[in-house]
């Protein structure tokens, strides 16, 4: 029996559509993943990484925490989580855009002075009207966010526009791209300087796959 074996390192995945596409990435990095139904963590067969799976709101919290050493997290669900993480890495993959969108037949001649807002995004959405000096009602909602325009609960959402399928689907229409949103690799500050060579060791075998968007401002 080993005495001296290393624990791997702990990096949280987002569950959801974001998952598969890091797990294909990982792979094609050669880690080597079996993920059993609804089992919510597993190990390389290397033993190396150990993937996290949270609720896509909930990493930073892990991160956070040190509970996962490594995250791969939007700078949407980032920005409203607040934390002061590293920024290693930004993948090609995932990208999408922050919008602005209201019903097709909304005439904005009608609007009230004081914006109102349904969005997942509340931080995002009252920080970016407020940088602009617009009055603005932020209603916060948890998902299917397309309703609220639908249903009149608020004329505006701020959301994530991917495929655009969602919106089109609700007759609704983007009406200003308010930012682009990117899918990071991060990690806990504190869990770098402790695990620093292995972390930089992961992060090339990531940068060598052909992912080249590397952030070299930090560490
Ligand atoms: C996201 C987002 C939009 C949709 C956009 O929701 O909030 O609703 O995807 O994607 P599309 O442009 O490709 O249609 P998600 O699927 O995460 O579900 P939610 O509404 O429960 O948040």
């Amino acid at each position: 029996m080993s005495g001296n074996k290393i624990a791997p390192l702990t990096m949280a995945l987002p569950k959801g559509r974001l998952m598969e596409q890091v797990l294909d990435h990982l792979q094609s990095c050669g880690f080597r993943f079996k993920i059993s139904k609804r089992s919510l963590t597993a190990t390389d067969d290397a033993g190396r990484l150990k993937l996290i799976l949270v609720k896509n709101s909930d990493l930073p919290v892990y991160v956070a925490h040190g509970i996962a050493g490594l995250g791969v997290c939007g700078t949407d669900v980032l920005y409203e989580a607040g934390s002061e993480f590293f920024e290693l890495h930004t993948f090609e993959f995932g990208a999408t855009r922050m919008c602005l969108a209201c019903r097709a037949d909304h005439d904005p001649a009608g609007d009230r002075a004081q914006l109102a807002v349904a969005t997942k995004f509340t931080r995002f959405a009252h920080d970016f009207f407020h940088a602009r000096g617009i009055p603005v009602q932020v209603i916060r909602l948890n998902g299917s966010v397309e309703l609220a325009p639908v249903l009149g609960l608020a004329p505006y959402i701020v959301d994530l526009v991917e495929t655009g399928s969602t919106l089109k689907a609700n007759n609704l229409k983007v009406t200003e791209d308010l930012a682009e949103i990117r899918v990071k690799l991060v990690c806990n500050p504190a869990y770098y300087k402790l695990h620093y060579r292995r972390v930089a060791e992961l992060l090339q075998q990531i940068i060598e796959n052909g992912d080249t968007e590397h952030e070299s401002n930090n560490g």
